[in-house]
């Protein structure tokens, strides 16, 4: 990804790390868009900040994606770089039953369906940009899992694997579709069956090891 010269929306930064990426993205040299539901810390955020624009953006909600989505690249027509950063981390109990399932939903809605649909909001418009690059967020949560967040263990594992288990450049519209990512795929090597065929459908089997 380009550093400097580019324009980035990045639902999820009215705090934290999402807004310190923010500041130095802008101050770097990019055009930045920051998205969040508490409007007041957007207003705070954008006065603080002359240039970064903000929008209202709930990414639970699907119409608040496609209402977003739809206004960040009105305002912005030369967007190249999504960071869908927007993430929540509850506390769940798996043994207490009834206490869970609200917070198991809300995690998975807000880190993992939340990704998913902001990146079909906009791949139409960044497959059209030079530069387009999604960047999606990982946590090291994935790789030693926390006790009390199963939940948001899981989701943050799916959320980096989406972008970069095949490396897929932002022109290799379906997984498969180029011979670097038939390669990668390979790479992988899933067990044969099905379901790992779906995934790279050109692949033979002969050619899966
Ligand atoms: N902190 C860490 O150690 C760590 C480590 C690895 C990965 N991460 C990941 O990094 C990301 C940011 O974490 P953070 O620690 O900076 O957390 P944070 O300070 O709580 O920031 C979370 C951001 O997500 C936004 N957000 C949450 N739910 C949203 C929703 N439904 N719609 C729109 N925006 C929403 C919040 O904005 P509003 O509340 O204004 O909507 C806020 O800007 C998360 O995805 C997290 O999983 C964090």
């Amino acid at each position: 990804m380009r550093i400097n010269g580019t324009t980035i929306f990045i639902p999820g930064a009215t705090s934290g790390i999402g807004l310190a990426l923010a500041i130095r993205l802008h101050d770097a040299g990019n055009r930045v868009i920051i998205g969040g539901r508490r409007t007041e810390l957007l207003a705070d955020i954008a006065a603080q900040h002359p240039g970064i624009d903000t929008i209202r953006i709930d990414t639970t909600d699907a119409a608040s994606i496609t209402t977003a989505a739809n206004e960040v690249i009105a305002r912005h027509p030369d967007l190249n770089v999504l960071v869908p950063m927007a993430g929540i981390m509850r506390a769940e109990d798996w043994t207490t039953p009834g206490s869970f399932l609200e917070d198991a939903e809300a995690t998975l809605a807000t880190n993992l369906l939340g990704p998913i649909r902001l990146i079909s909001a906009f791949i139409e418009h960044l497959l059209a940009q030079p530069d387009a690059t999604i960047m999606t967020v990982s946590s090291g949560l994935a790789f030693a899992p926390l006790r009390p967040t199963p939940t948001y263990n899981a989701t943050r594992p799916r959320s980096i694997s989406s972008a970069r288990r095949c490396g897929c450049s932002s022109k290799a519209r379906a997984w498969g579709s180029s011979s670097s990512c038939r390669r990668r795929c390979r790479a992988t090597s899933s067990p044969d069956t099905a379901m790992t065929r779906q995934r790279c459908p050109s692949m033979s089997t002969s050619t899966r090891r």
